[in-house]
C-alpha cells in the first residue's frame, strides 16, 4: 500500500500524540501538588500559588500554561485560576489515581520497567525502582494506608455480588491477604451466624482490626498477622483469596495454593481474580498490562489457574463471573 507524504505525516503526528507523555505527567504533577484546590476559591498569582504549595514559580507557570491548553487551569496576567475542566482535578477518584503521594498511584512508577518485565518476566517496578512495589509501600505508612483505603473503595463495587453468590449460613470463613477486611466484613454483615479469620501483614492487619471494631464485628473475627507463605489457619469451612495471586509469579502462586490446600482440607477455596480470555473490557486489558509491569505477572486465564492449582493438588471445579472479567474460581482437593 502506498501512502502519500501527507498521509504519512498525519499518521505519524497521531502516533506521536498518542505516545506523548507530557499531559499524563503534567496532570499527575498538578494533582500531586494539589494546585487545583488552591485556586478553587478564585485565582491566585503564580508566585503566591507556588509559595502555597512549596514549589518553584517558573515550574508552576510552565505546568499551568500547558494544562490551560486543555481547560484544566486558566493563566491570565500571571493569575492562575481553575479552567472549565478544573473541577475534575478535585474529584476523589482523580486524586486516588494520579496523586503520587497515595499508594495506588505509585503503580505508574512501573511503566519505565515494562520492557524489562516483558523481556525477563520479572517485576518492571523492581527494575525501575530497585525494590518491589510492596516493599516500597511498606517503607511509608502513609502510602500503605492510602493503598489499603483505595482497595477497600474498589471492593465496594464487587463484594456485594460475590457475597450474595456465596450463599452462606454459619460457616467459618478465612480471607487470605484480605486487605483491611472489606470482603470479610461484607460476608460477616450479610450472614450474621458466620465467623471470620483475616490473614494479613502487620500494618494492614492493624487497620483491618480497627475497621472490624468500627463495624461492631470484632467478636466474630480473628486476625492472623502472618505471611500467607507460612502455614495458614486450618479447619475453616471456606477459604477466600481475592486479587492476591495476580501479584505473584507461578512458583509463589503454587506455594500459596499449597498452603491453602493444607489448611483447607476438603473445604472449598475460592479465588477472586480478573480472568483473561473472556469478558475483558478496556479497563481490564489496561489493568492486566499494568499488573504485568508492576509484578511481571498480571492476570491469568481459567486454564492457567487450573494448571497451577493442579500442581498444588487442587482441581478447578467451577468459575463464575462477578463483575466484568472479575470472577470466582472454586478449587477442591484433587480426587
Ligand atoms: C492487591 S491486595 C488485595 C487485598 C484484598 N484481598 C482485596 O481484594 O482488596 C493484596 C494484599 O496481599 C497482602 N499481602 C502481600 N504479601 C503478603 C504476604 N506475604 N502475606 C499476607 N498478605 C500479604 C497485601 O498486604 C495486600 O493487602
Amino acid at each position: 500500500m502506498t501512502r502519500t507524504p501527507e498521509e504519512v505525516a498525519q499518521a505519524l503526528q497521531e502516533l506521536h500524540r498518542t505516545a506523548d507523555l507530557t499531559t499524563p505527567y503534567a496532570l499527575r504533577a498538578a494533582v500531586t501538588l494539589d494546585l487545583a484546590s488552591r485556586v478553587a476559591g478564585g485565582p491566585l498569582g503564580a508566585p503566591e500559588l507556588a509559595g502555597a504549595v512549596g514549589a518553584q514559580v517558573a515550574g508552576v507557570r510552565k505546568l499551568v500554561r500547558l494544562l490551560a491548553r486543555d481547560g484544566y487551569f486558566t493563566l491570565d496576567d500571571d493569575q492562575v485560576g481553575l479552567g472549565p475542566r478544573g473541577w475534575l482535578l478535585l474529584e476523589d477518584a482523580t486524586r486516588a489515581r494520579l496523586d503520587h503521594g497515595r499508594g495506588y498511584a505509585r503503580v505508574d512508577d512501573a511503566w519505565p520497567g515494562l520492557v524489562e518485565a516483558i523481556r525477563t518476566g520479572g517485576s518492571g517496578y523492581e527494575a525501575a525502582r530497585g525494590k518491589s512495589f510492596y516493599a516500597e509501600l511498606g517503607d511509608d505508612e502513609q502510602l500503605v494506608a492510602s493503598f489499603d483505603g483505595q482497595l477497600a473503595e474498589w471492593s465496594g463495587h464487587w463484594t456485594g455480588r460475590l457475597v450474595e453468590a456465596l450463599g452462606l449460613s454459619d460457616e467459618h470463613v478465612v480471607d487470605v491477604g484480605g486487605g483491611t477486611g472489606a470482603l470479610l466484613g461484607a460476608v460477616l454483615l450479610a450472614y450474621p451466624e458466620t465467623r471470620g479469620t483475616l490473614v494479613e501483614l502487620p500494618s494492614t492487619a492493624e487497620r483491618a482490626g480497627r475497621s472490624f471494631a468500627e463495624q461492631g464485628l470484632s467478636d466474630r473475627v480473628a486476625i492472623a498477622t502472618q505471611s500467607f507463605f507460612e502455614p495458614l489457619p486450618a479447619g475453616a469451612d471456606l477459604y477466600l483469596i481475592a486479587q492476591v495471586l495476580h501479584n505473584w509469579p507461578d512458583g509463589e502462586t503454587v506455594a500459596i495454593l499449597e498452603r491453602l490446600s493444607q489448611a483447607a482440607g476438603d473445604a472449598p477455596i475460592v479465588i477472586v481474580e480478573r480472568l483473561t480470555g473472556g469478558a475483558e473490557n478496556d479497563a481490564d486489558l489496561a489493568s492486566d498490562l499494568l499488573m504485568y509491569a508492576v509484578f511481571g505477572v498480571g492476570e491469568r486465564s481459567a486454564a492457567e489457574f487450573a494448571a497451577l492449582a493442579g500442581e498444588a493438588g487442587l482441581d478447578l471445579v467451577g468459575t463464575r463471573q462477578v463483575l466484568g472479567a472479575l470472577s470466582t474460581l472454586e478449587l477442591r482437593p484433587s480426587r
